[in-house]
């Protein structure tokens, strides 16, 4: 099945800090990102990604999350992405798992990074896992996301080396300079409207 967005307007979901919503907006800026951010969304008021999306003059939501039930929630920030003629969301540390409502609205239009080479840690605390664990090289990766806990088709991925002297602060570093620069390349090729995906492959088209 071949993947294509109607338009490059992206919306962004974060919960934090929001170094890859910046390092998509930078590539934007540049021109080496050929996309659109059409809102920025955040369900955590104090959020450092939100203050840096109103920084650069984006249009941002806070929408708080707290004690509503997954769907009332879900169903409006849907509401706020289709009003910004969004057509690819882009988690970019959300920390919230999405109910069907979301996932139906947007059907292979939602992507995610995770920080470890999934299906391997997946989670909270992937860095710490993957040194719990004693793995030697780690990374990250973009994928799609579905119904499953950091489970959906994967885009693209990235390797970096687990070093004897690492600890949670210095790996997640290393992971998150591949990150910035391997979602903004995903995010391309998904508008670029190249991704076919089978099965639980995504195949690049040349
Ligand atoms: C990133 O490392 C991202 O991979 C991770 O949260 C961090 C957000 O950083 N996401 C997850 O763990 C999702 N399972 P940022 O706010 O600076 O982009």
């Amino acid at each position: 099945m071949k993947i294509q967005p109607a338009n490059r307007r992206l919306g962004i979901l974060l919960s934090g800090r929001g170094s890859n919503f910046e390092a998509i907006a930078n590539q934007i800026a540049s021109g080496k990102l050929r996309a659109d951010i059409a809102v920025v969304i955040s369900n955590v008021e104090t959020a450092a990604g939100l203050e840096r999306a109103r920084t650069r003059g984006l249009e941002t939501v806070y929408l708080p999350s707290k004690q509503r039930q997954r769907e009332d929630f879900d169903r409006e920030v849907v509401e706020i992405l289709k009003k910004h003629d969004v057509s690819l969301v882009v988690l970019a540390g959300f920390m919230r798992i999405l109910s069907r409502v979301f996932l139906e609205a947007f059907p292979f239009g939602i992507l995610n990074i995770h920080p470890a080479l999934l299906p391997s840690f997946p989670g909270t605390d992937a860095q710490q896992k993957t040194l719990d664990y004693g793995v030697k090289f780690s990374g990250c990766t973009v994928h799609f996301v579905d119904d499953t806990l950091d489970g959906g088709p994967i885009i693209a991925q990235a390797v970096v080396p687990v070093l004897d002297s690492d600890d949670a602060e210095t790996l997640s570093l290393r992971i998150l300079r591949e990150e910035h620069r391997i979602y903004s390349e995903a995010i391309d090729l998904v508008l670029s409207g190249r991704c076919e995906i089978e099965g639980r492959r995504v195949r690049i088209r040349d």
